[in-house]
C-alpha cells in the first residue's frame, strides 16, 4: 500500500525539473554534496513531530533558533545588539521586516499618522516583488526607484526620495533580477542621518557574499542597516521554509512580534506570520550549518564564484549577448547586445527556450517599464550553485551552441496578442474574470505550462499586457493547475 503510493509520488516527481546536478539555474540550490542533504533528511526527520509554535514546550526550537541566528550573525558582521528569528523564508523575512519598520514608524510619527500620511516604502525597482507584497498587506505606498538599464540603481535617485513618510528604505545584496549589489553604504549612511530604518535584502546573496572575494560593505558594518535578511533555504543548502532576519536592537525586534492574551486560549506569542509551523527544515539548516562551519561555507562560496568567473567569460566570447550590469556574488543576468545589429543578437528569452530544449534551464525575465519610462530589458536569470562547478564546461558548451541556434531570430512578439486582448475591452481598469481569463490563455497557446516549454511568446505577452491584466492571467494561469478535475 505505503509502496504503492510513494511510487505514484515518485511518478509525479519525475515529471518536475531535477532538483540536483545543476541544470536548473534558478529555484534550486544544489551544494554538490550528497552527504549534506542526508544529513538534512535525518535532522528534519528528527524534528518532524515537533510544533515550533511554543519553544517553552520544545526548548529544541530555540536552541536551534540560538545557533542559527548566532551563525547568521557572525556573518554578516552584526554585534550583540544584532537579534532576529527564523523564519519561513525570504518573503516572510521581507514581509516583517517591513511590517516592523511600519509599526515603529507610525509609534515615533503620531503627528504625520494623525495628519493621515501614510507610511511610504522606497526601494529600487529591482527589489524583490515581496517588498510590493508587503506593502500591500502592510499598507505603505510602495515607492519603486528607477534603475538604469543595467539594473543598476544610483544612490542619490534613492536618498533624494528620502523624507518624514519614508517608514523603510530597502537595497538588495545583490538584486535578484539584475545580480547587482545596491549602493548599500552611502544609502545606508542618508538614511541613518535621517532616522529612516534601512533594510538589507541578503535573502539571496546572504550566505555567499560573506566569503565573497573584494565585496564593498553591505552590512551590519555599516551603522545605517537596520535590519537584514538572509535565507538559508537558498544558498544555506536547506530544504524549503527556512530564512533569517535580523534586528539592529532588541526594541526592533520586538516590534516584529504578535502577542496576545485577550481570548480564552493559551497565550498567543508568534515572532513571525505563521502559528503552528514546522521545525524540520529549521533542523535541517541547523544541522548543514553545524557541518559545513565557516570552512564548508567559503569553500562552496570559492566554487561558485569560480563559475561565475568561467560563465562571464564565456559570455564575452558569444556574439550578440551580453551580461546585465556588473554583477556581485552568484547570479548573472544575460541581456541582448544591443550594441550589434539585430541580425547578431541573441534575445535572452529565445536562448532561454532553445537551452531548455537541451536540458538547462535559466530563467526567463520579462522587459520592464519602470515608472519614468524607462525600460529595464528582458532578460534571463542565472543562480550559479556549486554543483555546476562540475558540469560548467557542459553547460558553457551547451549556451555557446543555444546561442548559435538563436542567433538573429526575432524575439517572440505579444502585440498581437495584447491588441486582440484589448480589442475585448480588457486593460488596467477591466480585467477579465476568471472564465475570460482561462479563454485567453488558451487562446494564447498558455493554458498548459509543462517544465520545459518555450516561454518567449508567454513572456513578450507578459510585457505587452497591462500589468493587471497580465496578474490576472497568471493567478488564473496557477489557481488552475491545483483544481480538482
Ligand atoms: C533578493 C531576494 N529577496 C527575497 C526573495 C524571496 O524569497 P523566497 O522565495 O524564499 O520567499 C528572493 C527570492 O529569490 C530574493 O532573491
Amino acid at each position: 500500500m505505503s509502496g504503492s503510493i510513494l511510487g505514484r509520488l515518485r511518478e509525479l516527481r519525475a515529471a518536475d525539473a531535477p532538483t540536483h546536478g545543476g541544470h536548473v539555474l534558478a529555484y534550486v540550490y544544489d551544494s554538490g554534496m550528497p552527504e549534506l542533504d542526508e544529513l538534512a533528511d535525518a535532522a528534519a526527520s528528527l524534528a518532524r513531530p515537533v510544533n515550533g509554535l511554543d519553544p517553552t514546550v520544545f526548548p529544541s526550537v530555540a536552541a536551534m533558533e540560538r545557533d542559527l541566528i548566532g551563525f547568521v550573525r557572525r556573518a554578516v558582521h552584526g554585534r550583540r545588539d544584532v537579534v532576529g528569528s527564523v523564519t519561513s523564508g525570504g518573503t516572510e523575512s521581507c514581509l516583517l521586516a517591513v511590517k516592523t519598520a511600519r509599526d515603529l514608524w507610525r509609534a515615533e510619527h503620531p503627528d504625520a499618522v494623525a495628519r493621515g500620511t501614510r507610511p511610504r516604502l522606497l526601494a529600487p525597482a529591482t527589489a524583490h516583488a515581496a517588498f510590493q507584497k508587503a506593502a500591500r498587506l502592510f499598507d505603505l505606498d510602495f515607492d519603486p526607484v528607477p534603475c538604469g538599464p543595467d539594473g543598476a540603481v544610483a544612490a542619490d535617485d534613492l536618498i533624494v526620495r528620502m523624507a518624514e513618510d519614508a517608514a523603510l528604505v530597502v537595497v538588495s545584496a545583490p538584486a535578484y533580477p539584475s545580480g547587482a549589489l545596491d549602493p548599500i553604504r552611502a544609502v545606508a549612511a542618508a538614511a541613518k542621518k535621517l532616522g529612516i530604518r534601512c533594510h538589507v535584502d541578503a535573502c539571496f546573496g546572504g550566505l555567499v557574499l560573506p566569503w565573497w572575494s573584494d565585496v564593498p560593505e553591505w552590512d551590519f558594518r555599516l551603522p545605517g542597516v537596520t535590519s537584514l535578511s538572509a535565507d538559508l533555504h537558498k544558498f544555506g543548502y536547506a530544504p524549503k521554509g527556512v530564512s533569517v532576519l535580523l534586528h539592529r536592537g532588541r526594541r526592533q525586534h520586538r516590534a516584529q512580534f504578535f502577542a496576545t492574551t485577550r481570548w480564552p486560549g493559551y497565550p498567543v506569542v508568534n515572532p513571525t506570520l505563521l502559528g503552528s509551523k514546522s521545525a524540520s527544515s529549521l533542523a535541517a539548516a541547523w544541522a548543514i550549518v553545524q557541518r559545513l562551519g565557516d570552512e564548508g561555507f567559503a569553500e562552496l562560496t570559492a566554487s561558485v564564484a569560480r563559475v561565475a568567473a568561467g560563465i562571464r567569460d564565456e559570455v564575452e566570447r558569444i556574439p550578440g549577448l551580453v551580461v546585465m550590469g556588473d554583477p556581485v556574488g552568484p547570479a548573472i543576468t544575460l541581456v541582448a547586445d544591443v550594441d550589434v545589429p539585430s541580425e547578431h543578437r541573441v534575445d535572452p528569452h529565445r536562448l532561454a527556450d532553445e537551452l531548455a530544449r537541451r536540458g538547462w534551464r535559466i530563467q526567463h525575465q520579462p522587459g520592464f517599464v519602470q515608472s519614468d519610462g524607462t525600460r529595464i530589458p528582458r532578460s534571463a536569470h542565472l543562480t550559479l550553485t556549486p554543483v555546476l562547478e562540475r558540469s560548467v564546461t557542459h553547460f558553457r558548451r551547451a549556451l555557446g551552441q543555444a546561442a548559435d541556434a538563436v542567433r538573429g531570430r526575432r524575439a517572440a512578439d505579444g502585440r498581437l496578442l495584447a491588441g486582440a486582448v484589448r480589442a475585448l475591452g480588457y486593460g488596467s481598469d477591466r480585467v477579465p474574470g476568471t472564465a475570460a481569463s482561462w479563454r485567453l490563455l488558451r487562446v494564447a497557446g498558455a493554458g498548459q505550462v509543462a517544465p520545459d516549454q518555450p516561454m518567449a511568446t508567454l513572456m513578450a505577452l507578459i510585457e505587452e499586457l497591462p500589468a493587471p491584466v497580465a496578474e490576472a492571467l497568471l493567478s488564473e494561469l496557477l489557481a488552475r493547475m491545483s483544481e480538482p478535475r
